[in-house]
């Protein structure tokens, strides 16, 4: 074979070969590995979750002192914003026994200089900063919490 083509031929191949070493390095790549977004390369947008369902008959107890407890309702649409506060509605001191809701606690009153407020706190305005409503939800990872023994029922 002449010499010519024979290199020629050789350097194709190499080129071929680099080419697709390429490919695998590209950002759409997972290199077989899949994260909590399973294996979507990072450009696609997957399909979404489910809604997951918030079962109201079910009240998950806390699992350490202090925890805000979790919502055992649908949150959907209520507006926490500078002008509405959906959840006071139902929650305040004012709204909660005509609404059939528990009162927030008194600690929401308190501002970070201990001082007990007249109204809602603005540092306990934004409810859902701490609160968050209750899913019929798998842990995403491996989870060893244990309840702190003074909430342990058994
Ligand atoms: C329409 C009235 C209403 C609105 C609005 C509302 N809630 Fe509730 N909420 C209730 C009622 C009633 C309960 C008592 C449990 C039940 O019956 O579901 C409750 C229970 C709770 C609890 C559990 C309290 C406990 O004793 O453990 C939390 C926390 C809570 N809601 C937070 C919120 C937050 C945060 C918002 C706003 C995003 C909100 N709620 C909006 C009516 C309401
Ligand atoms: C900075 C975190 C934080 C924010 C913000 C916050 N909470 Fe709480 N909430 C807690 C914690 C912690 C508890 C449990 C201890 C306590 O009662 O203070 C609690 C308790 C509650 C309870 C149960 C009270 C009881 O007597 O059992 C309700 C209802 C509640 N919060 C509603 C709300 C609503 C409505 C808002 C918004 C206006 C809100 N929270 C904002 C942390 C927060």
């Amino acid at each position: 074979m002449n010499k010519h083509i024979l290199t020629t031929l050789l350097s194709a191949a190499i080129l071929t070969a680099s080419g697709a070493m390429a490919d695998t390095t590209e950002l759409g790549d997972t290199g077989g590995l899949s994260s909590l977004r399973g294996a979507t390369p990072l450009q696609n947008t997957r399909p979404a979750d489910d809604m997951k369902k918030y079962p109201r008959e079910q009240m998950l107890e806390s699992d350490y002192v202090y925890q805000p407890p979790l919502i055992p309702h649908n949150i959907r649409s209520y507006e926490v914003s500078l002008n509405a506060n959906k959840c006071l509605s139902c929650h305040s001191w004012k709204n909660a026994k005509e609404m059939g809701a528990t009162k927030i606690s008194v600690t929401h009153y308190v501002n970070r200089e201990d001082a007990v407020l007249a109204d809602v706190s603005p540092r306990r305005y934004f409810c859902l900063q701490c609160h968050v409503p209750q899913a019929d939800a798998k842990p995403l990872v491996k989870n060893d919490f244990q309840r702190v023994d003074s909430l342990k029922t058994q």
